[in-house]
């Protein structure tokens, strides 16, 4: 129980905490079995065998882990908040996935979901995440923005920089699991330490509930807004239930430092602005980042962590950095080059239309950001993004004088 575990129970819950993490005492062993019997009594009623989803036209992660073993190991398990394995997979289980876009398929319900059902979610970590392995590694964070180099772009070329995280606090069951009440707590915590951010980070909340038409406008056409989630993925997770209530937009008055509330997780932090600043602008995100863990621990709350898994958010493809640094960037010649996809794969970056996830990356404009999250620290993902981005100016602009470009060597996703 040493080492990757000191942190997560140092807070709450702490006994039933270490028996969701089978710490294999008597007096543990007994909370376990309590919880489990309360789990949900009717599906006691069949064998595991007679429960399991059928998977056969899935393509994601979940399904490709989720063997009947496993699923027979951890079905009537609960975590101390009593969510449940089917609870984590629903989404998973009524998304089978595109043949070629392979989702997650599984969300956590609290923190100590990716412990009680470890026997899945590491699996489906290691899948995600291109071989991390959450048992043997460790996760690095660091948060030194003065480290990194050649961090400003060519306006001409960079339109826009944005570098955004999740944090989730510690003891409040997450989006897809909290009721009502916590929902409410996680805003109160986060907008009263929120009040506290001074000088270019001070700002106010707008309450989703609570928005003027105008209000909600502006922010629409500051592209600031989020909006119920429609999509099936995040329904099918419990993640729309009683919209809007506790949703919320927090901004600082210059409008470049932005965090929403109660969305896909308890917290989503952006920084960002216009041009090619990137170095500024995780500069701002992390001094901002900081301080809104200072606030939030000044009033005995912390953000869910662990050296294992980093900080905890709830979508597992989001562990580790939760961080993803892109840019708006012009590349009209590059972008019609046949090897373009192969350099922003070798460059361990990737490209999406600049409307969002969802959109196709079509015109000369892409949203390029890093593909990675967990196993490299914010530093190393924001440094890997601004050497990827100028490779990808500098090709940019040897094409325009008729040159010949070359594909980079592929970069290591961990460091040696
Ligand atoms: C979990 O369920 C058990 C049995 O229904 C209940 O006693 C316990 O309070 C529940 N725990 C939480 C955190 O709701
Ligand atoms: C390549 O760049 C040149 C110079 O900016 C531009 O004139 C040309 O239209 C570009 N080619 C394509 C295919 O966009």
């Amino acid at each position: 129980m040493a080492g990757p575990f000191t942190r997560m129970i140092s807070g709450r819950n702490t006994a039933v905490l270490l028996a969701s993490l089978g710490a294999g005492t008597v007096a543990t062993g007994f909370l376990l079995s309590e919880n489990s019997l309360a789990a949900d009594a009717r599906t006691k009623l069949y064998p595991p065998s007679s429960d399991f989803p059928d998977l056969r036209k899935h393509n994601n992660c979940m399904a490709k882990a989720l063997t009947p073993a496993i699923y027979g190991k951890l079905r009537d398990k609960v975590t101390p908040n009593n969510w449940t394995l089917d609870q984590s997979i629903q989404t998973g289980v009524d998304n089978p996935g595109h043949p070629f876009i392979k989702t997650v398929g599984c969300v956590a319900g609290d923190e100590e979901t990716y412990e009680v059902f470890a026997e899945l979610f590491d699996p489906i970590i290691k899948d995600r995440h291109n071989g991390y392995d959450p048992r043997s590694m460790t996760h690095h964070t660091d948060l030194d923005a003065s480290k990194i180099t050649n961090g400003v772009f060519d306006d001409k070329y960079v339109l826009s920089s944005r570098v955004r995280t999740g944090r989730s606090i510690r003891g409040l069951s997450l989006p897809p699991a909290c009721s009502r009440a916590e929902r409410r707590e996680v805003e109160r915590v986060v907008v009263t330490a929120l009040a506290g951010l001074k000088g270019d980070l001070s700002g106010r909340y707008y309450g989703l509930e609570d928005m003027t038409e105008k209000e909600q406008q502006q922010l629409i056409d500051d592209h600031f807004l989020f909006d119920k989630p429609v999509s099936p993925l995040l329904t099918c997770a419990f993640m729309a239930r009683d919209w809007p209530d506790a949703r919320g937009i927090w901004h600082n008055n210059e409008k470049t430092f932005l965090i929403w509330v109660n969305e896909e997780d308890h917290t989503r932090v952006i920084s960002m602005e216009k041009g090619g600043n990137m170095k500024r602008v995780f500069e701002r995100f992390c001094r901002g980042l900081k301080q809104v863990e200072h606030l939030i621990q000044e009033r005995g709350w912390e953000f869910m962590w662990n050296e294992r898994l980093g900080y905890i958010l709830t979508c597992p493809s989001n562990l580790g950095t939760g961080l993803r640094a892109g840019v708006h960037v012009r590349l009209p010649n590059l972008s019609k080059d046949p090897r373009f996809s192969k350099i922003l794969d070798n460059l361990r970056l990737q490209k999406r239309g600049t409307g969002g996830v969802d959109t196709a990356a079509t015109g000369d404009t892409f949203d390029i950001s890093n593909n990675d999250r967990l196993g490299k620290s914010e530093v190393e993902l924001v440094q890997l993004l601004v050497d990827g981005v100028n490779h990808l100016i500098e090709s940019e602009k040897k094409l325009e004088k008729g040159q010949d470009i070359k594909v980079p060597a592929p970069i290591a996703q961990f460091r040696k």
